[in-house]
């Protein structure tokens, strides 16, 4: 099996991580703040959360996904590596979802790793709007594809070479140095494997759809026994509800969001007028998803949902689509059975716990040797 560490790139990011490298920071760039954190290993399996911090990023750094105001996102770096404290200056880092095309293909099955290698590669060309070499591509075996025995399904994953030149330029922009550089959904693999800890019998046999709402974007990744069983974007995302809080009462961007957060100096009509709409469209896009899920692969139910990123912790969107699907709804926290350093406070990790799920993931690849 391939692993998404986009070890086809051509800077081999990768090549640079040793065994023997300190611990690394993981740090997750999302198009509304830098998060950072930092784990200790105790034993197999077992880890403590050391540090962690968050830094907000200004609109403009951040356009769908691509970097496009580099200093802004030299100085959030820098800003949350001081907040965090830590001496590590080795990074582990995502590339942002919007960066990376996504395709789910059909190809013969072989035993040869360079004919699958070749297929993938003819694949991708005829799938991705760029050049071959102008991207990094890495895939994964999804399994068997659904009636066809002779063909297996492939999930590419592909990024533009220069978006990985700009994530460089801009962490030793701020002093650090990028040690390895993953996919989000990767990570998000990883950590779910934390999450998992959690579910009724480890998540065996269960069916699991992971939600991640971030600010741009959602990623409907749906799970069995650890196996990715397909994964899916959908354009909507916190920032769409602060910028409809913002419009709506007139107030500005970073108003709206303290607004949205707290439940504070918001109108009676709040919840009927804006929230709902945006919870709608949040439902609507993950039944897409599933729909598409019972279409397109012979899985047929969903056992669980599990929400993350920073809009999971909306109040009363778990209940809400719990309510509508009638599927069993619970908030991600990837520290759940961690333990913290006594620096931390726990309320607040609660609530910041699903928006540091990549960031967590990112933490523990740095464990992986
Ligand atoms: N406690 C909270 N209540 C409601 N919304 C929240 C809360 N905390 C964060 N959010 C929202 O979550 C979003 C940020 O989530 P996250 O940090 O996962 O996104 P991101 O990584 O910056 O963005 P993306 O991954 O989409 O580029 C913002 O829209 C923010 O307003
Ligand atoms: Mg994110």
């Amino acid at each position: 099996m391939a692993i998404f560490n986009l070890s086809h790139s051509a800077l081999s990011l990768d090549q640079l991580f040793k065994p023997s490298s300190p611990a690394l920071v993981g740090t997750d760039i999302g198009s509304s703040s830098v998060k950072m954190v930092e784990l200790v290993k105790l034993g197999k399996g077992q880890f403590r959360l050391l540090r962690y911090a968050i830094e907000p990023l200004p609109q403009a750094a951040l356009v769908d996904g691509d970097i496009a105001n580099l200093d802004m996102v030299i100085t959030a770096l820098r800003q949350c590596h001081k907040k965090l404290g830590s001496n590590i200056k080795n990074l582990a880092l995502a590339l942002p979802i919007a960066n990376i095309i996504t395709k789910t293909v059909i190809i013969p099955s072989t035993d040869s790793q360079n004919e699958l290698d070749a297929e993938v590669e003819r694949a991708a060309h005829e799938y991705i709007p760029f050049s071959i070499d102008e991207v990094n591509l890495d895939y994964q075996v999804l399994g068997s594809a659904q009636n066809h025995t002779d063909d297996i399904e492939i999930f590419i994953a592909a990024t533009r070479r220069d978006h990985v030149d700009d994530l460089v330029a801009v962490v030793e922009g701020a002093g650090l140095k990028p040690i390895i550089i993953e996919i989000d959904q990767h990570v998000n693999r990883i950590a779910y494997e934390l999450i998992e800890a959690a579910l009724p019998n480890h998540g065996r046999n269960l069916n699991i759809a992971i939600a991640h709402i971030g600010a741009s974007a959602m990623t409907v990744q749906f799970f069995r026994d650890g196996q990715l069983l397909n994964s899916l974007d959908n354009p909507i995302g916190g920032s769409h509800l602060s910028g409809l809080i913002s419009k709506t009462y007139g107030l500005s961007y970073t108003e709206a969001e303290q607004a949205k957060r707290k439940r504070k100096g918001l109108p009676e009509n709040y919840i009927n007028d804006v929230l709902q709409p945006f919870m709608d469209g949040v439902l609507n896009e993950l039944e897409r998803s599933i729909s598409y899920l019972y279409s397109n692969t012979s899985t047929q139910n969903i056992d669980r949902i599990i929400l993350t990123g920073g809009c999971a912790s909306l109040e009363g969107l778990g209940q809400y689509i719990a309510e509508h699907t009638g599927i069993s709804t619970a908030i991600g926290n990837p520290f759940r059975d961690m333990k913290s350093s006594k620096y931390i406070d726990t309320q607040k990790l609660l609530i910041d716990a699903p928006l540091l799920i990549t960031a967590c993931g990112l933490a523990l690849r740095g464990f992986d040797a």
